[in-house]
């Protein structure tokens, strides 16, 4: 399936470990890796990245492999992360407060700028700098501070409750934790569902048919 830039699903979901990868290879002081060399470390092939790569009009010369830096760099272009997108955090429990404290979100094209619980009683707790706010006062923040991305923390009804006021105060992308499948309520709007137990269940499976 194409995503509507015209690039595979498949290869856009491959961007994010490329990026990884050659960050990680980066800090080893290299200037070059070759394709085969990336591969074995990727456990890709060689024609798969360089098929992916192509996609994007390839960033290799044959026989000189890649520039390490400059292609860590093009990809994080290509995946936006050098536009930095400010992001509010919705639901400050257990999950919303390890997301918020342990989120490397700068390096992933983000910036945390506010966090919201509807709890009278985490109001004012500061979570990785930034004081929990009451929901009540998302109106006036989002219209001082713009931000165009929700993390969604929160159990399922009421996030779904929540998702229209949201995208008509300007948020444009979730990353949903909640369990529940906003894409289909919301057409046209940008959603990445998390389900850890989607990978728990997917473990499962492999361990019973390995
Ligand atoms: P929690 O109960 O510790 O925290 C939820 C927080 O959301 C509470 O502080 C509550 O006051 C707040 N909240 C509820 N409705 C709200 C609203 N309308 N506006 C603002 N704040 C609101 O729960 P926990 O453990 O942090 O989990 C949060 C949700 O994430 C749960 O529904 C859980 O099922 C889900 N979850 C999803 C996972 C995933 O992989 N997608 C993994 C773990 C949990």
């Amino acid at each position: 399936m194409n995503h509507p830039s015209g690039i595979s699903e498949l290869v856009i979901n491959r961007l994010p470990r490329y990026y990884r990868f050659l960050g990680e290879i980066m800090g080893e002081g290299n200037a070059r890796i070759s394709s085969r060399e990336l591969s074995e470390r990727m456990g890709l092939t060689a024609s798969q990245i360089r098929q992916d790569l192509n996609c994007f009009g390839g960033f290799g010369q044959q026989g000189y492999g890649y520039n390490i830096e400059q292609l860590h760099s093009e990809i994080g272009k290509i995946l936006g992360l050098d536009q930095p997108k400010k992001a509010i955090l919705i639901g400050a429990g257990n999950l919303g407060r390890a997301i918020a404290t342990h989120m490397a979100f700068e390096s992933r094209g983000f910036r945390l700028i506010g966090i919201f619980d509807k709890k009278e009683a985490l109001k004012g707790q500061i979570i990785k700098g930034l004081p929990v706010r009451s929901v009540e006062d998302l109106d006036d923040f989002c219209r001082e501070n713009l931000p165009t991305c929700a993390i969604l923390c929160i159990p399922k009804g009421e996030a779904e409750e929540l998702c229209g006021t949201l995208i008509a105060r300007g948020i444009e992308g979730f990353w949903n934790f909640s369990h529940c499948d906003l894409t289909l309520k919301y057409p046209g709007i940008v959603v990445e569902n998390v389900h850890l137990g989607d990978s728990l269940a997917k473990l499962s499976y492999n361990i019973k048919n390995k």
